[in-house]
């Protein structure tokens, strides 16, 4: 395994920049993103050019959001002396690095990804797909590779992704004849992935189903009073299911006493339990672990200089990472450079 001059294995994982981050990001990435930081070199991205493969109508929101999103990073525990946080957009490389990739994948590869066939059918694009949103894999191939990542924390959605990348990577070490770029492993939680409040399948922001970490607690409160159910369970002395029902979901994904958990479940199951109780407990549970978040990010909204801070020094330096990974792919594949020719390089 590649691993950085200070021998931790490196993590590369980001956002699109298109909104608030919510309970579906925690359990599906944010919270490995926090446990590994120590043990890993980490990076962070603000993914405002791939939020714009999807949102080029809207380019001040997924400006406004980079700042929103990396505040939702420190609220929630990245530790900016050990992750490095950047922007996108202010990382040329990749851009490069994504359009020598596009010759390294196939349009019908691109057609084939599991979670753009997804994507494509959720955003009713129908036969109008932007290019750049077909071709996103190969540009998250560059962030991933870009950073020379060897583990990528992802919610189980982005796995299909994470392959595509091995597969560039593969195809692009045999044109070189070595291995220039080092394979990423997806590192995805056992949790599986969350559902909206609404019982759907994905939380996500744009379905209104989703509870952002930086709810308020009546945000929390009136989601979870919601919060679908057992739709047979109609008095509490009926004997309740627990399978699909969202609010043990959560249960399961948010409280940490699984005895109690385990307990629930069962009287629910036999009857008498009705679901007002249950869903005080999972209320109380999400209002103590969010209070905490929307404390510390009150704080720091109070000083974006210093978030801003971070985000320039954190660029600045995957600036410099990423501009090296391209000169090596650059110099693998041999590409025209003035100085093999005795010129000095333009300016
Ligand atoms: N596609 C990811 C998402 O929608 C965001 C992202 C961009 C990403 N670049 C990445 C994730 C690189 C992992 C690695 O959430």
């Amino acid at each position: 395994m590649s691993v950085d001059i200070d021998h931790r294995p490196v993590i590369l994982t980001g956002d699109r920049t298109t909104g608030p981050l919510h309970l579906g990001h925690y359990v599906g990435s944010l919270k490995n993103r926090v446990a590994l930081q120590h043990s890993h070199r980490q990076y962070l991205l603000l993914a405002d050019t791939q939020a714009l493969t999807d949102n080029a109508s809207d380019p001040a929101k997924v400006r406004r959001n980079v700042l929103e999103v990396a505040l939702d990073y420190l609220a929630v525990g990245i530790d900016p002396v050990q992750t490095t946080i950047c922007v996108q957009s202010g990382l040329p490389a990749l851009a490069e690095l994504t359009l020598l990739y596009l010759n390294f994948v196939t349009v019908a590869r691109l057609e084939r990804n599991p979670t753009i066939k997804d994507e494509i059918q959720a955003r009713g694009f129908g036969r109008d797909i932007p290019a750049g949103f077909l071709c996103y894999p190969a540009a998250q191939a560059a962030d991933i590779t870009g950073f020379k990542a060897n583990v990528v924390p992802v919610g189980e959605d982005q796995a299909p992704l994470i392959e595509q990348t091995n597969e560039i990577v593969r195809r692009l070490n045999r044109q070189v004849g070595r291995d220039v770029l080092p394979e990423a492993r997806a590192l995805i939680p056992s949790v599986g992935r969350l559902p909206g409040v609404d019982g759907k399948a994905k939380m996500s922001k744009s379905q209104g189903n989703a509870i952002a970490l930086s709810a308020t607690p009546d945000e929390i409160r009136d989601a979870v009073r919601r919060m679908y159910t057992d739709p047979n369970h109609l008095r509490a002395s009926d004997p309740g299911t627990v399978e699909g029902n969202v609010v043990f979901t959560y249960l399961d994904a948010f409280d940490e006493d699984r005895a109690a958990v385990e307990e629930l479940k069962a009287r629910y199951r036999q009857g008498g339990l009705g679901d007002a109780s249950v869903k005080r407990r999972l209320d109380d549970v999400l209002q103590s672990l969010l209070a905490p978040i929307r404390e510390r990010r009150a704080a720091l909204e109070r000083d974006p200089g210093y978030v801003l801070d971070l985000l320039r020094a954190g660029t600045s330096a995957a600036r410099e990472r990423t501009q090296a990974t391209l000169d090596e792919v650059r110099a693998g594949l041999g590409l025209f450079t003035f100085e093999e020719a005795g010129f000095a390089a333009p300016r």
